[in-house]
């Protein structure tokens, strides 16, 4: 089968190509990036040699260009990762976070309902259920949760989302979503919570940390999340919304006191900031549904997994170093 992967240049989509180029030497996978300044080519550099893989620059936002392309692929599964994913830049600039977002997304959808794709899989997030109060540990979104966003982030992923389950009941398109909670792993820009602790305790900084640090996320590793994607893909059922989520529920500021005590660093680094506004105080996720209809589990508990990955980040310096330079927007020649 040929896939076709947005965003594998970013941080989930290339940890989710590693994995499956790998696995699956008899499928075949097209990679389209914009590259934007979280698209990092360093983080799929090393697939260019395998057979069953290959890279391509271009906009999910490009009408002309999507049609050409899955005119000439002819693509049997789309799995879109491609986004504009960062909270604080949504609240700088909303219409880009909706241009991409929400129209980009509909490109695809264009495209893969005129192409007669097998089946179309939107990476969304639990972020379109919107929080969750903190003295509430019994709660947890499910499927059915109602959707209530809180960010332009969260809410142009939302947008998509609707989008992607009318095209499946206007036009029968056989898509599935999957809707995961905050994930750490290697290839991280490091513009979000866990790389900017790591790279910044490493270098003695301050380390900012919003509010009272007291908001909860439910960490996954990204390994997880992508295996329940591949899951869901393959024998997920069309029509279908799946949560994935990694039962490991942390506040910031535990999460960062963590990284510290692995890096054998002073809490004295820890920096309260004003507040994100609109910041979400806590998400947590039911993964049942998904457990039970295609078996998935996951192999990281957050202890062991955090571990590893800050060792990944403290062996992989020039990884950071290329950005921060911004060296690493030369790796795609
Ligand atoms: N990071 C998380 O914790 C998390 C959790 C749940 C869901 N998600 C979702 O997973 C997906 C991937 O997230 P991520 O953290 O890897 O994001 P990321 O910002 O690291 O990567 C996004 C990738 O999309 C590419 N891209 C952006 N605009 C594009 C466009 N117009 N055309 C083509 N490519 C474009 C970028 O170049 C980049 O490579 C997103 O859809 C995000 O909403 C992320």
């Amino acid at each position: 089968m040929k896939f076709l992967v947005t965003g594998g240049a970013g941080f989930i989509g290339a940890n989710y190509l590693h994995y499956v180029v790998n696995k699956y030497p008899d499928d075949y996978f097209v990679c389209l990036d914009a590259l934007t300044y979280a698209g990092n080519y360093n983080n799929i550099k090393s697939l260019e040699t395998k057979p069953n893989y290959k890279f391509v620059k271009g906009d999910i936002r490009d009408n002309d260009f999507v049609d050409k392309l899955f005119n000439t692929e002819q693509f049997d599964i789309v799995i879109n990762f491609a986004a504009e994913s960062h909270v604080d830049n949504s609240i700088k600039n909303p219409n880009l976070f909706a241009d991409t977002n929400i129209l980009g997304t509909m490109t695809l959808l264009n495209a893969s309902k005129k192409y007669n794709v097998k089946r179309y899989h939107q990476v969304s997030t639990d972020e379109v259920y919107g929080d969750l109060p903190l003295d509430r540990p019994d709660l947890k979104f499910k499927e059915e949760t109602p959707i209530h966003t809180s960010s332009p982030y969260s809410a142009s992923k939302a947008g998509a989302d609707l989008q992607v389950l009318a095209y499946a009941r206007t036009f029968g398109l056989p898509v599935t979503i999957s809707r995961c909670s905050n994930n750490y792993g290697p290839y991280q820009f490091p513009e979000k919570l866990i790389p900017v602790v790591i790279s910044k305790a490493l270098n003695d900084e301050p380390i900012p940390v919003y509010g009272k640090g007291e908001n909860v996320r439910d960490w996954i590793h990204v390994h997880d999340h992508n295996v329940g994607v591949d899951l869901i893909v393959r024998n997920g059922r069309p029509g279908e919304i799946y949560n994935l989520g990694g039962h490991s529920e942390k506040s910031n500021l535990d999460v960062v006191k963590t990284i510290l005590k692995h890096l054998g660093k002073p809490e004295s680094l820890i920096s309260f900031v004003t507040d994100r506004p609109g910041h979400d105080l806590r998400y947590a996720i039911d993964s049942t549904k998904v457990e039970n209809e295609l078996g998935w589990t996951r192999t990281y508990n957050f202890d062991e997994g955090i571990k590893e990955t800050i060792d990944w980040y403290v062996n992989n310096e020039e990884w950071i170093a290329d950005i921060k330079s911004g060296k690493y927007k030369d790796a795609y020649k």
